[in-house]
Order: C-alpha cells, then structure tokens, then sequence
C-alpha cells in the first residue's frame, strides 16, 4: 500500500486532488441516515418535485392513449380493419405497460401516482379524439403519437444527467412510441392514403 488509503485508487485521476467518488463509509452512513426517502438519495441531481409532476403528466399521456386506443380497437370494423384493429390493441397494452411503468418510478421517487378521472385531460399532453373512420382513428393516432415523442424529447434533455433512471426509463418509452408512430403511418399507406 502507498500513501493516502484510499487515495490510491484516485492516482490516475486527471483532476488531481478532488476524489471522483465519495468513499464507501460515507455513502452507507447516508444511505442509513436517510432510509426513509427510498431511491432519493442525497445524490440525487434533479428538483424531486418537478419530476413527479412532468412524470404525472407523462402518466396522464399514457392514460389517454390506452382509452382512445381502446375505443379504436372496438370500433375499428369492415375488410381492411382487421390488421389495423389488432394494431390499435398492441398499441393500448404498450402504453397500458408505460403507464405502469411511470407510476412505479413516481412512487420510488417518493411521490403519488396521480390516476384520478379529474383534469386527466387536462394534465395529458395528446388528446382522447375519437374518429370517425379507420382513417381519422389513424391519423388522430399518429398526432398523439408524435405529441408524445417531442413530450419524451423535451422531458429528457430537460433531465440531462440528473436523474439517470428516470432518463433511461423515458428513452425505453421514446423509442416505442417512435415505433408506434411508424406503424401508423404504414397502416395509412396501407390504406392508400
Ligand atoms: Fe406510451
Ligand atoms: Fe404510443
């Protein structure tokens, strides 16, 4: 052993005399110190409160869609609505799962998964439009979908690296609602539209 204990893994630190991690007493006397709080540890970069509101939002989104994509699912009828219709389905269990998804990660947070009927439209971010046709149903679909992709967009660099789970949790989300809005679309071309 060289000098310093535990400074000796820190020697190849570029920055010189500021310790890149804080040393292992330390985080398990806060850990027990703070026990209470859950996964917000006083490492935690973000304002807690904000993010459980915008993740409230973000639930209230997915909420949303599950109900319109449902009301599509058992409206969509006729020949070409077949494979439509069981794509309006897999959509309603994807978003039912990223609602779940949300409100696990507002409770580990500390905060109350907001799923009342009251201002759920207000709080949602797309809107619960039913349509007429298969065709207004897809595109009202689509409008939803891109909605929720620049939302996701917005809610992770406004995040940066101050809430790493939280970030990955909505890039997982993203990347399937970017699927969704590219199945839309080929149901529309599939349309002839
Ligand atoms: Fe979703
Ligand atoms: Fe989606």
């Amino acid at each position: 052993m060289g000098r310093g204990g535990r400074g000796d893994s820190l020697e190849e630190d570029p920055m010189g005399d500021k310790p890149f991690l804080t040393d292992i007493k330390t985080l398990r006397e806060r850990a027990r110190n703070h026990i209470m709080q859950g996964a917000v540890t006083p490492g935690y970069k973000a304002d807690v409160t904000t993010v459980v509101r915008i993740l409230n939002e973000a639930l209230a989104t997915e909420i949303i869609c599950v109900l319109r994509y449902k009301r599509h699912y058992f409206m969509a009828s006729g020949i070409q609505s077949s494979g439509v219709a069981a794509e309006f389905l897999e959509h309603a269990t994807d978003e039912q799962g990223h609602a779940d998804q949300i409100a696990q990660r507002i409770v580990q947070l500390g905060g109350e998964p907001n799923f009342s009927p009251e201002g759920l439209q207000t709080r949602s971010h797309a809107e619960y439009v039913e349509g007429e046709t298969l065709e207004e149903m897809i595109k009202e679909d689509l409008i939803a979908e891109r909605i929720a992709i620049d939302s996701y967009a917005e809610m992770i660099r406004f995040l940066g690296h101050d809430d790493p789970t939280t970030t990955r949790m909505l890039e997982g989300i993203l990347a399937v609602e970017e699927e969704h809005a590219d199945d839309l679309v080929n149901l529309l071309e599939g349309l002839g539209r």
